[in-house]
C-alpha cells in the first residue's frame, strides 16, 4: 500500500485525521475512509457512485476513455480472437487457457450442461406466460437443493465445481425457460457442439429435425456472450458479491445477482430498448421521444443510452454493432426497420446538445436487442440472455472475494427518523 495519505480536518472534532491513501495498478487512487467510524463520522454516498468497494484484479473500466480491460486484455481484442469459453477461464483463473487447458475446460464445462430431471418438474409449475426472469431466478436459486455434498464455499475445488456447474447449466435453463413458454419439449445439450451452437440447439431445435445451427448465428451468439461477461461492480455483481459475504451458497449469489440484473435500469434495458423501438414505431417519431428523453418531467428515458461509468462510448457497443450489421445482412434483414430506427435514433441522440453535454452514449444495450431479435430470440428472454453472459463474472467475483479475507457487507446510513420518544 502506498505512503500517500489525505488529511481531514472536521468540525468539532480538534485534529487532523490522517486518512491512507492506496494507488491501483492503473485507474484512481481510493482513500480508506475505514478510521472515520472511530472518529464518530460515516462516509455518505447513496448509489456508492464514489465508493470503491473492494479491490479486485478482475476487470477495469476506464469510463472517460471507453476502455474495457479483463485481466489486462481489451474487450475488442477479446471479442476477435478468443471465444465465450476462453473468456470464462480468463476472468476465473486470470490467464487465457493453454491449447489444452482450453480443451480440458470445453470438456469440463460440456459434462455439466445437463441439468438434474427432477429441474424439470420445476417448470412445471410455472404459467406459460411467466417472465423468463422469474423463472430462471427460481430455478436457479433452487440448484443448491441438488448439491449438498459440494457447498462447502471455503473448499477452492467446491468453489471451482460450483463455478463450472453454473456456466454450464445457464444456457440449459435458460433454453428451457424457452421451451416452456412455447410449450415444447425441453432439448438436451449435445456434447458434440460448442457452447454458442448449443444453446442455439436447445432454444431452436426440436425432437423432430436433425440439429441445424448456422455457424454464423452461432459465433454471433458466443461473441453476444462473452461481451457481457464481466463489468466490474455494476449492481448484479455488487449484489452477488454481497450476498456472498454472508456465506451463502454459490447459486443463491447467482440468483440475487439474476434478481438484481433484472430491473431496466441494469440488464432489463434490451428488453427495453425493444419495446422503446416498438414504441416509436416510425423514423417520423424519433424527435418526439427524443424530446420526451430531454423532459425533466418526463420519466422517459432513451433506454440503451447512457452508463453510470462510461462517460464516453462503451466499447462493447462498439463490437455490438458490428455483430448487428453482420447478423442482418447474414439474415438478410438489414433493412429491418426497428434497426433502421435504432441507427436513426443514434445518429440524433449523438448529434443532440442534450445528450452531448450530459455524455450519454449508446450502451451495451442498445444493439443487443436488435441482434437476439433478429437471431429469433423473444423480446422476454432478452435479459435471460444476459446473466447467462454474465454468469461468469459473477462467480468470478464470488470467488476472487471468498479467496481472501472478507467481512460481512453491512452499509451504514444518514438517520433522519425520529428520535427517541415514548408510546
Ligand atoms: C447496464 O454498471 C454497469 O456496468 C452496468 C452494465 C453492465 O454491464 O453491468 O453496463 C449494464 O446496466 C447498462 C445500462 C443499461 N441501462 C439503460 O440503458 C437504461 C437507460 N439509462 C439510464 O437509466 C441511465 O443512463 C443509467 C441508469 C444507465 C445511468 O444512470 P446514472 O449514471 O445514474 O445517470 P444519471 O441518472 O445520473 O443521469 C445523468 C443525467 C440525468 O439528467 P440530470 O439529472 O443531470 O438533469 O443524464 C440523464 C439523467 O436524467 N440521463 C438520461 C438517460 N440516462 C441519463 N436522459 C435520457 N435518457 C437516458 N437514457
Amino acid at each position: 500500500m502506498s505512503a500517500k495519505t489525505a488529511k481531514l480536518q472536521i468540525d468539532g472534532i480538534d485534529k487532523v485525521i490522517e486518512l491512507p491513501i492506496y494507488e491501483g495498478t492503473t485507474g484512481p487512487d481510493v482513500l480508506d475512509v475505514r478510521g472515520l467510524v472511530s472518529e464518530g463520522v460515516f462516509t455518505y454516498d447513496p448509489g456508492f457512485v464514489s465508493t470503491a468497494s473492494c479491490e479486485s484484479e478482475i476487470t477495469f473500466i476506464d469510463g472517460g476513455k471507453g476502455v474495457l480491460l479483463h485481466r489486462g486484455y481489451p474487450i475488442e481484442q477479446l471479442a476477435e480472437k478468443a471465444t465465450f469459453l476462453e473468456t470464462c477461464f480468463l476472468l476465473l483463473n486470470g490467464e487465457l487457457p493453454t491449447p489444452e487447458q482450453k480443451t480440458a475446460f470445453e470438456n469440463t464445462i460440456r459434462y455439466h450442461t445437463m441439468v438434474d430431471e427432477h429441474i424439470h418438474q420445476f417448470f412445471k409449475g410455472f404459467p406459460k406466460n411467466a417472465h423468463p426472469m422469474a423463472m430462471l431466478v427460481g430455478v436457479v436459486g433452487a440448484l443448491s437443493a441438488f448439491y449438498h455434498d459440494d457447498l462447502d464455499i471455503d473448499d477452492p475445488t467446491h468453489r471451482k465445481l460450483a463455478a463450472h456447474r453454473l456456466i454450464a447449466k445457464m444456457p440449459t435453463l435458460a433454453a428451457m425457460c424457452y421451451k416452456h413458454s412455447v410449450g415444447q419439449p425441453f432439448m438436451y445439450p449435445q456434447n458434440s457442439m460448442g457452447f454458442a451452437e448449443n444453446f442455439l440447439h436447445m432454444m431452436f431445435g426440436t425432437p423432430c429435425e436433425e440439429p441445424n445451427v448456422s455457424p454464423t448465428l452461432a459465433k454471433a451468439m458466443d461473441t453476444i456472450f462473452l461481451l457481457h461477461a464481466d463489468h466490474e461492480q455494476n449492481a448484479s455483481t455488487s449484489t452477488v458479491r454481497l450476498a456472498g459475504s454472508s456465506g451463502a451458497n454459490p447459486y443463491a449469489c447467482i440468483a440475487s445477482g439474476i434478481a438484481a440484473l433484472w430491473g431496466p435500469s441494469h440488464g432489463g434495458a434490451n428488453e427495453a430498448v425493444l419495446e422503446m423501438l416498438y414504441e416509436i414505431g416510425d423514423e417520423s417519431n424519433i424527435e418526439e421521444y427524443i424530446a420526451k428523453a430531454k423532459d425533466k418531467n418526463d420519466p422517459f428515458r432513451l433506454m440503451g443510452f447512457g452508463h453510470r461509468v462510461y462517460k464516453n462510448f462503451d466499447p462493447r457497443a462498439t463490437v455490438m454493432r458490428k455483430i448487428c450489421d453482420e447478423v442482418l445482412e447474414e439474415l438478410g434483414v438489414e433493412d429491418d426497420p426497428l434497426f433502421r430506427i435504432a441507427r436513426k435514433l443514434e445518429k440524433i441522440a449523438l448529434e443532440d446538445e442534450y445528450f452531448i453535454s450530459k455524455k450519454l452514449y449508446p450502451n451495451v444495450d442498445f444493439y443487443s436487442g436488435i441482434i437476439l431479435k433478429a437471431i429469433g430470440i423473444p423480446t422476454s428472454l432478452f435479459t435471460v440472455i444476459f446473466a447467462t453472459g454474465r454468469t461468469p463474472g459473477w462467480i468470478a467475483h464470488w470467488d476472487e472475494m471468498l479467496s481472501h479475507p472478507y467481512k460481512i457487507g453491512r452499509p451504514r446510513q444518514l438517520y433522519k427518523g425520529h428520535t427517541p420518544r415514548d408510546i
